[in-house]
């Protein structure tokens, strides 16, 4: 499908693009938003600038692409279970999504993926970078892909909370993924495993998972398979979290960097 309504900029050949023309602050159409969905699967990740939304406008977004989910660690706002507070500022001691990961793949359906809005961004750093897990995969050996092919991984996510709040007495999602997924949409493979959630593959002895992961998590971070996004105040991304790593990049102490996330509900991965 060629782009009719949409104005769609690649930032990197491999992933990232910034989309123009597009108010989402208001009802899309049916074609712009199947234009998103082309885009977001050629591209992984979109960028989009100057938009005014609010939370209802936030969510409405999101529900185009499939149900909102609830995060399975931190509350909500108040009055808006599905949207998330991303913030930062002098008092902060940790930031969300500082290490490489997937959203949530410590659940048993990882979401599809997630909106970012940035209301107030730093004057100099806040980027966050992205990395194409379709890459990864396309540049294993072809013994690499044998090997790993069949593979299962657990992501757990109580050793991240437990110790971002260890005050809080309370468990969290760990499920079982295959090591290599099928991306259910474009129907190509990719490495789903990622350093925050991901402790160890299912059947190996500990010290061969440990230097397996560790490999991967090594090859998974190539700067040839990433993009890096600079904030302004309104920008917007919108990223598949089921074909991409993020990281948070907390260079801007003790600035303020403040907006909101809604994730999309995703699917099982096979
Ligand atoms: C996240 O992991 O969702 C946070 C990303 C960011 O703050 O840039």
């Amino acid at each position: 499908m060629g782009y009719e309504v949409l104005d769609v900029k690649p930032v990197t050949r491999r992933i990232g693009a910034e989309v123009f023309g597009i108010d989402l602050g208001k009802p899309l159409s049916n074609r712009q938003t199947a234009e998103l969905r082309e885009a977001l699967a050629r591209h992984q990740v979109l960028f989009f600038r100057d938009q005014e939304m609010d939370h209802d406008a936030h969510k409405s977004f999101g529900r185009l692409f499939g149900e909102l989910a609830i995060h399975s660690a931190i509350p909500g706002i108040e009055g808006h279970p599905e949207i998330v507070a991303i913030h930062a500022d002098a008092e902060s001691k940790f930031v969300a999504g500082e290490n490489w990961h997937s959203d949530l793949t410590c659940d048993p359906e990882p979401p599809l993926g997630s909106i970012l809005y940035m209301r107030v961004v730093p004057d100099s750093g806040g980027d966050t970078v992205f990395a194409s897990m379709y890459d990864a995969y396309d540049s294993l050996s072809e013994k690499m892909k044998v090997y790993l092919e069949g593979l299962e991984a657990v992501h757990d996510a109580n050793p991240v909370y437990q110790r971002l709040f260890p005050d809080l007495d309370r468990k969290y999602n760990r499920s079982i993924h295959p090591v290599i997924r099928t991306h259910p949409v474009t129907g190509k493979k990719l490495v789903f495993v990622n350093p925050s959630y991901t402790t160890h593959i299912v059947g190996l002895p500990d010290d061969e998972s440990e230097a397996i992961l560790k490999f991967l998590y090594v090859h998974c971070m190539n700067p040839n398979y990433q993009v890096r996004f600079r904030w302004r105040p309104n920008s917007v991304a919108f990223w598949d979290n089921r074909c991409t790593w993020h990281q948070a990049i907390w260079d801007y102490f003790p600035d303020t960097r403040s907006g909101f996330r809604v994730t999309v509900a995703g699917d099982k991965p096979f």
